[in-house]
């Protein structure tokens, strides 16, 4: 009886064809509203023009500096890039924390931060005097008017957990970031670019591989981007040619459009999130979330007596301690039960043997649903472009990052099936990116150079 009233709970996160197929149409319908002139301002899915119009040739040339906030580490690179016959990437890094106490802080203190890990690491690679030209990769939504400049009172630096409370919402961050440098009035850069993760992603794959036209992460949080033609990207004048767009389709649902799938578990990760109601796909697919997720299903099974001898303790009360890698570690075929109980021990959870098999059984439902409503977002993403260009059949790559994508046991696996199964007239190949989205923003950056150069 316990096993069939389990069974009957993770029954609602087990997904028919037919409900992926119906996900993937949906998110279809928001996508065209995203690029539609009339409908932009209040989609969900945002569809935001990028300015990049182009994948990289091969000509880009140069030294940058490129930021890499939002994901889990903040980067500060360095990246020469050599055009030619022999074409070379040569990058440096550095890690850098941000205390809670910034991140948390004002954009002002925010900023003021990464200038003075800026300025440490250009000390350390000795460069202080060089005037670099930077690219900077910003995981969050941001309306672009050009590739350097952010229409202000639209601009959001808004719903990524963690970063709540930072006060920039509406602000410029590309202004933030070039004041904060005339602040610190030790260095001068110059701020060619503002990339998403996606589209950083997207360039740093199709540097190797020039049939990588979409960007995925599969990470702290999940979004796309991909090239889309310039004629339906009507908020964008111009109509030659392709630019990408960074979806945030992270946001899909917002409007009630998954309700008939989101469970109450769902609803109650919304609940306890910071921005409650906002970014419901996302809270069912990226790494920060599934763990809450498989959180409130264990609360409510110990709750009725399943799991745990029926006690809630104060750890499963703990928001975020199933972090990717734990999910990862709990999943992985090659761990033996008692492997899994000890990290639940880890975790401060006392467990039985059987407590462990329902665990592992838990997190297995709640990371098969987000990779296929993930690859069911992806099919839609592939179709579209399979029609954009009027085609039986496409051949594409998908540049990837993220550390859900890249750790987890099953995810990519059962991701690729779903995207096969749902969109069978693509062919569609999954890149992994190794160099991070560093390297494409200053390939970004390279080009952006170029550009002003000519229109000088
Ligand atoms: C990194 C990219 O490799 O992956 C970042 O350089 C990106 O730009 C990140 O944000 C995404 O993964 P995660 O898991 O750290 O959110
Ligand atoms: C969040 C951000 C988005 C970013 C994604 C992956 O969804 O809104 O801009 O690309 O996380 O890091």
């Amino acid at each position: 009886e316990q096993a069939r009233q389990i069974q009957q709970t993770l029954a609602e996160f087990r997904l028919s064809k037919a409900q992926l197929l119906e996900v993937k149409k949906r998110m279809r319908i928001e996508i065209e509203r995203g690029l539609k002139k009339d409908t932009h301002q209040e989609a969900t899915v945002k569809m935001l023009p990028t300015f990049v119009r182009s994948t990289p040739d091969g000509t880009e040339n140069g030294d940058f500096l490129a930021l890499d906030l939002g994901g889990t580490n903040f980067r500060v690179l360095l990246v020469k890039i050599r055009s030619g016959k022999r074409r070379t990437v040569e990058m440096h890094n550095k890690i850098y924390a941000i205390p809670i106490e910034v991140m948390q802080g004002t954009g002002e203190e925010l900023f003021d931060h990464i200038v003075h890990c800026i300025s440490d690491f250009l000390d350390y690679m000795g460069m202080k005097s060089a005037r670099l030209p930077l690219g900077f990769t910003f995981s969050f939504p941001c309306h672009q008017t050009s590739l350097d400049a952010v229409c202000s009172h639209l601009s959001h630096l808004q719903d990524l957990e963690g970063f709540k409370a930072t006060d920039c919402e509406g602000e410029d961050v590309v202004e933030l970031l070039r004041e904060a440098i005339k602040r610190k009035e030790e260095f001068e850069l110059d701020v060619v670019a503002i990339v998403n993760d996606t589209v950083g992603t997207m360039m740093t794959c199709a540097y190797e591989e020039p049939t990588c036209e979409i960007g995925l992460i599969a990470g702290t949080g999940s979004n796309a981007c991909y090239m889309e033609e310039m004629k339906n990207i009507e908020i964008v004048e111009g109509k030659e040619g392709r630019m990408c767009v960074n979806m945030e389709w992270g946001a899909f649902g917002d409007n009630g459009c998954l309700d008939d799938i989101r469970t109450k578990y769902d609803q109650a990760v919304d609940e306890n999130s910071l921005n409650e109601g906002k970014q419901r796909y996302e809270k069912m697919c990226s790494g920060m979330y599934l763990g809450e997720i498989v959180r409130q299903i264990l609360i409510d099974l110990t709750k009725r007596g399943f799991l745990f001898r029926g006690q809630i303790s104060e750890t499963l009360k703990t928001r975020g301690i199933f972090e990717t890698k734990f999910l990862s570690q709990i999943e992985s075929d090659r761990l033996a039960l008692l492997q899994v109980r000890a990290i639940l021990q880890q975790l401060g959870l006392d467990s039985t043997c059987d407590d462990s098999i329902i665990v592992k059984e838990v997190c297995g439902t709640v990371s098969r649903r987000a990779a296929q409503i993930c690859g069911a977002g992806m099919a839609a993403v592939v179709d579209k472009i399979r029609e954009n260009r009027k085609l039986d059949h496409l051949d594409i790559t998908v540049g990837v990052d993220g550390t859900l994508y890249k750790l987890h046991p099953h995810f990519s696996r059962i991701f690729h099936q779903t995207v096969k199964e749902l969109a069978p007239k693509c062919d569609v190949n999954f890149l992994l990116s190794e160099d991070g989205s560093g390297k494409g923003a200053a390939l970004i950056t390279a080009v952006g150079c170029r550009q002003r150069e000519l229109d000088a």
